[in-house]
């Protein structure tokens, strides 16, 4: 039978006369009163109930003359984490749902932008072009945020292929507009390991874009790729810019953590869910600020033993 927890006003029910009850075999009504608490911070008296459903502790009420003020059944008790949870969730789903709304309408406003800006160039006065060039970075920046909700609302299965992190790199930053006194030093050395390029590109294109955005207008991005001896492929993403204060270093791993005013807060989670389904880490540093990724050589071990 369920468990329920009802609440009564204690100076109303004595400890002595509510102690009477517990263990007695159930009444008419199948109620048995497991346990009782007698809370002196809200005096109130707290009883743990053996009963076929809420209906029934209202009727044992009700005979044996007492008020009750609440009743819940223990395992609906929802502690502030999991109604937290399931707030996330919903709203998870409700900007998932906007932002792909989003996405035709954009691509439309970008597609027009690009169309006055090259057909109609001639014809339209430089104050109209800085406007354009206004909404065209708005849409950027709108941009950047959908894909932020979208990678972090979705975790689709790996698509996993013999890829070269060097390649993936250079097409992440492709899609990146740096600003020009910004360098970004690539690895020497390339590798090539089995993973989802889709979703690490992402990964790169996020931490890329956070460095640049640390730095402002100059700066320089090192990027690295490091052969470990425990058959681990490191890659650290270093810049130039401000260093991220100590007891920030975790907490920015965290959904809808954010310092900028138009930020999602779900670039680095993002980063987090998509290296941690590679089985890998990823973990903040300074001087100089780095994000260290540890993939492992061979995901297809690991895949195989999560298979058995
Ligand atoms: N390279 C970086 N240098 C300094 N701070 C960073 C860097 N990358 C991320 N951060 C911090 O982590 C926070 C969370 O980043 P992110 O999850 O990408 O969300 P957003 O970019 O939307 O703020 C940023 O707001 C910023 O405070
Ligand atoms: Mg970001």
């Amino acid at each position: 039978m369920p468990i329920f927890i009802d609440g009564h006003d204690s100076k109303v029910l004595t400890q002595e006369d509510m102690e009477k009850l517990v263990n007695l075999p159930p009444d008419e009504f199948g109620v048995t009163h497991l346990e009782l608490f007698f809370s002196k911070t809200d005096s109130r008296l707290y009883c743990i109930l053996d009963a076929p459903d809420e209906e029934s502790i209202w009727k044992h009420h009700e005979a044996a003359g007492f008020k009750c003020d609440f009743i819940n059944e223990v395992h609906q008790i929802k502690t502030e984490k999991t109604v937290k949870t399931e707030k996330m969730v919903t709203l998870g789903q409700m900007s998932s749902n906007i932002s792909h709304d989003l996405r035709n309408p954009m691509a439309i406003i970008k597609n027009s932008i690009d169309l006055l800006n090259t057909k109609y160039k001639d014809q339209l006065s430089p104050g109209i072009l800085e406007h354009l060039a206004r909404m065209d970075r708005s849409i950027f920046s709108m941009t950047m945020m959908v894909n932020d909700i979208l990678n972090f609302a979705r975790t689709q299965p790996l698509h996993l292929e013999d890829n070269s992190l060097t390649k993936v790199i250079n097409h992440a930053i492709s899609t990146i507009r740096v600003p020009p006194n910004i360098k970004i030093t690539l690895p020497q050395n390339d590798i090539t390991l089995k993973f989802d390029s889709a979703k690490l590109e992402s990964v790169f294109y996020n931490l890329i874009i956070n460095a640049i955005q640390s730095m402002g207008q100059d700066g320089n991005i090192t990027i690295k790729f490091i052969e470990k001896m425990d058959d681990k492929i490191q890659i650290q993403i270093q810049n130039s810019g401000p260093a991220i204060p100590d007891d920030l270093l975790t907490k920015i791993f965290e959904p809808l953590f954010t310092t900028k005013q138009y930020g999602t807060g779900l670039g680095l989670p993002s980063c987090k869910n998509i290296v941690e389904q590679h089985y890998g880490t990823i973990h903040a540093s300074n001087n100089p600020t780095t994000f260290t990724i540890n993939l492992p050589k061979h995901i297809e071990k690991l895949l195989s033993v999560d298979r058995t």
